[in-house]
Formats: structure tokens, sequence, C-alpha cells
């Protein structure tokens, strides 16, 4: 079972060195983003004026075994030669197939929020 966290914490990492502002305008600005998992299922990049955006993730391959068909599992993966899309991120370090298998399991088990703890019980309250 994979987190949003795990999610999270790996993309912040991939571009920990990164200046974040302008990563975000070259792909389109506020829409692109994984502040939380309802931005990460929505988040698109949007790289010129002509081409329509690119959908991190297409909601048609969730919670169904085909992560792998997503634009952010392909693009951190490896190029996408034929839409002329370099390997994500943009001359590395690129993500360890460790890594993107925990997005990928993460997309085909419903990219999901992350569960809200229970509140701690009182013995005295239960
Ligand atoms: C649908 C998904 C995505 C598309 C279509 C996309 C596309 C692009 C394109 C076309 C560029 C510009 C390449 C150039 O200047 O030659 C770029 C740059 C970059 N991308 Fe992506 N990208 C996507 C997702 C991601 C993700 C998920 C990350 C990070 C984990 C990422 C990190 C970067 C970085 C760091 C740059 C360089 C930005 C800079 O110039 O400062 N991209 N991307």
């Amino acid at each position: 079972m994979a987190t949003f966290s795990e999610v999270k914490a790996i993309l912040d990492g991939l571009v920990a060195e990164r200046d974040l502002v302008r990563m975000r305008n070259k792909h389109g600005g506020a829409a692109f983003s994984w502040d939380n998992a309802e931005s990460l299922r929505n988040a698109v990049a949007k790289i010129d004026l002509v081409t329509p955006p690119y959908p991190l993730i297409d909601p048609q391959h969730v919670n169904n075994g085909q992560a792998d068909q997503t634009y952010l599992v392909r693009l951190l993966s490896g190029e996408i030669e034929e839409e002329n899309l370099p390997r994500m991120p943009l001359d590395g370090p690129y993500a360890t197939s460790t890594q993107i298998q925990t997005i990928k399991d993460w997309i085909n088990e419903g990219a999901l929020d992350d569960p809200t703890p229970e509140p701690e019980k009182c013995a005295r309250h239960p």
C-alpha cells in the first residue's frame, strides 16, 4: 500500500535542488503541483501555447493497473521520443525503479488521499 506522502516525498526529493518557481513556470504555472493528493490528481503540464496540456495522471489510467500509461510514470521512466518529451526531471537526477514502483502502486491503488489518523480514544470515553 503506497501513500500519497511517500509519493510527495519522492517528487519533492527529485527536484530538491531546482528553482521551483522556474520549474512550475516551465510547466505552465499553478496547475503543475503535487502539494496534496488532489492537486496531483488534477495536475497538468502546459508546455507551450499550442500543445494541449498533458495530464500527469489521466483518470482513465487510475485504479486499473494502467499507471504505466500515465505521463507522470512514463516521463519519470524515460523520454517519449514520439512526442519530443525528454525524461523528467530534465537532466536528472532521475527516479530509481523503486521510487517509480511506489508511484505506480499509488496510482494503481486509486491515487487516494492519505487516511486521516483516528483520534486517540481515551480509555474512559471509548
Ligand atoms: C506531463 C508531465 C510533464 C511534461 C509534459 C513535462 C515537460 C517538460 C518540458 C517540455 C520541459 C522543458 C524542456 C526544455 O526546456 O528543453 C520540462 C522541464 C523540466 N521538467 Fe518537466 N514535464 C513533466 C513532468 C515533470 C515532473 C513530474 C517533474 C519532476 C519530478 C519535472 C521536472 C522538470 C524540470 C526540473 C525541468 C527543468 C525546468 C527548468 O528549466 O528549470 N517535469 N518538462
